[in-house]
């Protein structure tokens, strides 16, 4: 459960359905920034973190297109610069479809986030979908697992 704390969120263990909508929300306001003028595809992502701050993120594309960044790794990048290491949920807007987040975001979060660390996809209407990471990606290479 997560409690609306002082300027931020606290999460006790699940999050509840009104963190999950605001997350969203913020994830559609992050996309209005997004520099894609090569895809026309503006996505947008907002991160919780344990500390209960949310950093926010837009895609920025480069016209040397692997330049260019996703959403989610924005915001994480954002989060992990301002000194953050660990995290709760993240959620990603990309308008009226869910997009669902590409295999290198995924693998950037495997660095920060836990196997129950969740993932909302914004739908229609303020809907969403959620799966936790583990789910979105099964054998993920940590450095934890395989670096020893
Ligand atoms: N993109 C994201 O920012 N996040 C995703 O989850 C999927 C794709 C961006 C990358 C590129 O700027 C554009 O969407 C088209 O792929």
């Amino acid at each position: 459960m997560i409690l609306p704390g002082k300027g931020g969120l606290t999460m006790s263990h699940t999050p509840d359905a009104a963190v999950a909508d605001r997350l969203v929300e913020k994830a559609r306001t992050a996309r209005r920034n997004a520099y894609c003028p090569y895809s026309r595809f503006a996505v947008g992502a907002a991160l919780l973190a344990e500390s209960s701050r949310i950093y926010t993120g837009a895609n920025c594309e480069n016209a040397a297109f692997g330049a260019g960044i996703c959403a989610e790794r924005a915001a994480l990048s954002a989060a992990v610069t301002a000194g953050e290491r660990r995290f709760l949920l993240l959620a990603v807007a990309a308008g009226d479809k869910p997009v669902t987040p590409c295999g290198i975001c995924r693998q950037v979060m495997r660095e920060f986030c836990r196997d129950d660390f969740l993932i909302y996809m914004g739908g229609p209407e303020g809907s969403y979908e959620t799966h936790t990471l583990a789910e979105m990606l099964p054998f993920g290479f940590s450095a934890s697992q395989h670096m020893k």
